[in-house]
């Protein structure tokens, strides 16, 4: 982590900073003494693994997203993992991805032997075009994994399109804890949706950490068993599964944080209307605010601004998924998807986490007021 000390005669391009200013991170994981009494207690039960915390964490969890079940697990790219097998999806079988996102949403459909088919993203939401994706359903199609990108919900196309082809839609909720889409807060959208409790993303377990969720009453059972070896309760393995379970410490940790989870995403949504940002929110849909992003021709002179303020900048996803080395192989690697090509390596992330202090907030703003980005 960068001190003050070293903060301190960064002048690129601005005033030199003074020596008591602090570096403003792009997230700030949130810790308190809940999360440690939680922790240890769940250390001191003796129950490490499968115990009550784990199952609390998933049922609080679908209450509150409205699904009809939910189980957590190892990280994101798990919980992926785990919506390819409940799909039933493998060799011969297709997932249309969006171009733009982080690569487990694409490699989730290669690691079980699919292929990811790689569509557009939309111009003004960033998410995926739901008219590329409707050109690039095949008789092979089985879902698509829609990604709800920096907390933007994806567009409501997308269900209609799955439904009249009679394919499944999974929502990749990564950075998507707390977003609204026509009334149905993510982990309630699709058949089934994927989050991340990266230490980053909205709310976060103290570690690795995912979840699944499911609209589907039938697929429920089935999700439970997939993240334990694909037993049932006599034990037997009756499909393919391994262990992706969650440990006890880190449910007990999620329980506290899912508690903030609605005032955090509040609290996102005042800090990006108090920067006057010039994002754009899909109509009837509450944006979730993983990420707020500078659209900019000159990415690496915002980024080079912000440093010289003290404020932490990236892009995150420079580079399409398809154009990737793991997919150098693939169909669409030299393809130009126009969008992801045109917009990935323009957005500049800045923070936006709740755990900004007014006065962090205040440098933020005025040092957006006296760019000439
Ligand atoms: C859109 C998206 N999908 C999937 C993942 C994977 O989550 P994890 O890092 O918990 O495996 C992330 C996390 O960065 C993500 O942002």
């Amino acid at each position: 982590m960068t001190t003050t000390a070293q903060l301190a005669g960064h002048t690129q391009g601005g005033e030199p900073l003074r020596r008591d200013m602090t570096r403003i991170a792009l997230a700030k994981p949130y810790w308190d003494a809940e999360c440690e009494k939680a922790a240890v207690s769940a250390l001191s039960s003796g129950r490490w693994v499968k115990g009550p915390q784990a199952r609390a964490f998933g049922e609080e969890f679908a209450n509150w997203c409205g699904a009809i079940s939910a189980v957590p697990c190892q990280s994101g790219s798990a919980a992926l993992w785990a919506a390819m097998r409940l799909l039933d999806i493998g060799p011969g079988d297709e997932v249309i991805v969006p171009g733009m996102t982080f690569i487990a949403t694409a490699t989730a459909v290669s690691l079980v032997g699919a292929t990811p088919v790689f569509a557009d993203i939309e111009d003004e939401y960033w998410c995926i075009c739901p008219d590329d994706v409707e050109s690039k359903i095949t008789s092979k199609t089985k879902a698509v994994i829609g990604v709800h990108i920096f907390g933007q919900p994806f567009s409501p196309r997308l269900r209609t399109i799955c439904d009249s082809h009679g394919i499944s839609l999974i929502e990749d909720a990564a950075q998507a804890h707390g977003a609204l889409l026509e009334g149905k807060m993510a982990g309630a959208i699709g058949d089934i949706a994927c989050f991340s409790f990266f230490p980053s993303k909205n709310m976060a377990v103290g570690g690795e950490g995912g979840m699944v969720t499911t609209t589907r009453p039938e697929l429920a059972e089935r999700l439970k068993r997939l993240v334990d070896h694909g037993r049932d309760d006599t034990l037997e393995s009756v499909e393919l599964g391994t262990n992706l379970r969650m440990s006890e410490v880190n449910a007990a940790v999620g329980r506290v944080q899912l508690k903030h989870i609605d005032s955090w995403v509040s609290k996102r949504r005042e800090n990006s209307d108090e920067l006057n940002h010039s994002t754009k929110i899909r109509e009837n849909s509450q944006h979730a605010w993983h990420q707020l992003c500078i659209l900019s021709d000159e990415p690496t002179s915002v980024i080079s601004y912000f440093d010289s303020k003290g404020i932490d900048a990236r892009v995150h996803y420079p580079i399409p998924c398809n154009r990737h080395q793991v997919y150098s192989e693939h169909f669409q690697h030299e393809n130009s998807l126009p969008n992801c090509d045109l917009i990935a390596h323009k957005l500049v992330a800045i923070p936006v986490h709740p755990s900004l202090s007014g006065e962090e907030l205040q440098r933020i703003k005025d040092a957006l007021h006296h760019s000439t980005f």
